[in-house]
């Protein structure tokens, strides 16, 4: 009689939702099973075959931290036996004591070699950081905040993850993953790496969608949206990459609260046809809908004293001309009433920056302008080949979503939300380097707290010495006076703030902090490196607001 392979840990654990008295820790099983962590314990649910747990430990201290041990069915099966790395930790959070984050974004998990010819990506700073803490050089920050690109889904064609599905648009054609298994397997190799699995089953975390979770370029204009929707591959695509990402990035970014009443954890718990939801929430990720009952995959978290806001810009965005937006109305709306003061810190997450390069916010409104047909329908198709070629898609070429975010921000910290934060920090991803850029208001109304973007990007990945270039360039004085000249001639108002990058922009592979103290953030941008054989992170910025906050200059 054939004897039954026992159920194994596929992926995880991985800690996820966090607060004062509770803890979630997200699986991935080779089969159906019950999970325990704690004492807590879970039966894993099915989708298309693979099997899946959210285990809530809940009703703990403030401030407890424990060690745990993951159990299948009774047989402990993490830390794997023989791992010299440091027993796994469950803290929960305080209001009594000092919170730290790091954020990033953008990680590119493939080999040197399966990289070539191009430059090879560099050290991942997230192993940097998980080898540092398992060091114990710095302390266990509280939460990783990941801005988006956790996963390249289009760049797996020498890995054999993925079949050769070339692109039928595009200047380079390149493989990319288009069935649910494919994209499953791309979490798996990518989250499966020792040094990181390690990290998610020690630090929490919260994760946001960018584009490379679906396809390169998802969403940049209604043009490409038209063009790619119509492809015959798209259908499958787009299901198969947002029940991924609904999976392994979504459903743990819930609070248990609100897995409940989430309609397709229900679903999926309640029987195996659930997964049919699920299958509906990923295809309606491909409307534009502008009804309320679109699925939101924005979130907001307190933490401890303070308030993480995370902004979904890449599924909700309205495109067509005329009425381009970040959000679909309804999404503003809820937007906007979670963005108040009453917590210490106010922490706004958005994977495109709010501010850019001054030079650079200006050329993407002038191309926003151009596009939408300011000098005719000939420049407008040339303006949209810049957009595309060049990732003209941050809150810049959405100038109406720009004005409306900055006035919003301006009324947290004039305290016309609710009592004003000592800090609105603006964290985001996305551009492959990193920089600060505080804001200042030109508005009546005194502004009590600083309004700062901080930009830590890549985690790994690479930009070319062009793109380095133009970026040096962008800052230069010359560039922001004929950037500027060239949105005022398309008609483009001046920005309602002014801003600077007062630090950067830094290359390299970075981590980001912010340290949230009751009277100031500390911020620091770490560049990984290699040292004696293994990755570390070297200090490349370090400042505090409000006291460090420099006076913008033009
Ligand atoms: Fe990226």
């Amino acid at each position: 009689m054939a004897v039954a392979e026992p159920v194994t840990l596929v992926l995880g654990p991985a800690l996820r939702y966090v607060d004062e008295t509770t803890v979630t820790v997200w699986v991935e099983t080779s089969g159906p099973v019950e999970i325990s962590v704690l004492g807590r314990s879970a039966r894993t649910f099915a989708a298309e075959g693979h099997h899946y747990a959210i285990v809530v430990v809940d009703g703990l201290p403030p401030g407890s931290d424990l060690e745990y041990s993951v159990h299948l069915n009774a047989t402990k099966v993490w830390p794997e036996p023989g791992d010299a790395r440091p027993a796994p930790r469950v803290r929960t959070l305080s209001r009594d004591r000092d919170l730290e984050l790091v954020f990033g974004s953008c990680r590119d998990d493939r080999s040197v070699t399966e990289q070539a010819p191009l430059p090879g990506p560099g050290v991942d700073a997230l192993e940097a950081l998980s080898v540092a803490l398992q060091a114990g050089e710095r302390p266990l920050p509280d939460l990783m905040l990941l801005l988006g690109d956790q996963i390249y889904a289009d760049y797996h064609h020498e890995s054999g993850i993925v079949d050769a599905l070339h692109r039928t648009i595009g200047a380079k054609p390149r493989a990319e993953a288009r069935t649910f298994d494919e994209y499953a397997s791309i979490y798996r190799r990518s989250w499966g790496q020792a040094d990181i699995r390690w990290l998610m089953a020690t630090v929490p975390s919260a994760m946001i969608l960018d584009d490379h979770e679906v396809r390169d370029n998802w969403n940049v204009s209604a043009t490409w949206r038209r063009e790619v929707t119509a492809l015959p591959e798209w259908r499958e695509q787009i299901t198969g990459a947002g029940m991924a990402y609904w999976l392994y990035q979504h459903a743990g970014n819930l609070s248990p609260a609100a897995l409940r009443e989430e309609g397709i954890w229900r679903a999926l718990t309640a029987s195996p046809a659930g997964v049919e939801q699920l299958r509906q929430f990923s295809l309606s990720l491909d409307e534009e809908a502008e009804g309320d009952g679109r699925y939101r995959l924005g979130y907001q978290r307190d933490l401890g004293r303070s308030r993480l806001v995370v902004l979904d810009t890449r599924s909700s965005r309205v495109l067509e001309k005329g009425s381009r937006s970040m959000f679909s109305e309804p999404e503003w709306a809820i937007v906007e009433a979670g963005l108040r003061g009453d917590c210490e810190h106010l922490l706004v997450a958005t994977s495109v920056p709010l501010l850019l390069h001054r030079s650079q916010h200006d050329a993407e409104a002038w191309n926003e302008a151009m596009c939408e047909g300011t000098l005719g329908s000939w420049v407008a198709r040339r303006s949209e080949r810049i957009r595309r070629s060049g990732n003209l898609d941050q809150w810049a070429a959405f100038q109406t979503s720009f004005r409306r975010m900055v006035r919003v921000l301006g009324e947290v910290a004039s305290g016309q939300r609710g009592s004003p934060p000592t800090t609105v920090l603006v964290l985001s991803g996305d551009v492959h380097h990193a920089y600060v850029a505080p804001l200042t208001f030109r508005s009546s109304a005194p502004v009590r707290s600083p309004v700062v973007q901080l930009v830590s990007s890549p985690f790994r990945n690479r930009l070319s010495a062009r793109v380095r270039w133009w970026l040096r360039f962008a800052g230069s004085r010359p560039a922001r006076l004929a950037a500027r000249l060239l949105a005022r001639s398309a008609g483009v108002p001046d920005p309602p703030a002014d801003w600077s990058v007062t630090t950067g922009p830094l290359f390299g592979n970075f981590v980001g902090s912010v340290t949230l103290e009751p009277t100031k953030a500390r911020v620091r941008l770490d560049r990984a490196e290699m040292r004696g054989g293994r990755p570390v992170l070297d200090p490349a910025h370090e400042e505090l607001l409000p006291q460090g906050t420099h006076e913008p200059g033009e």
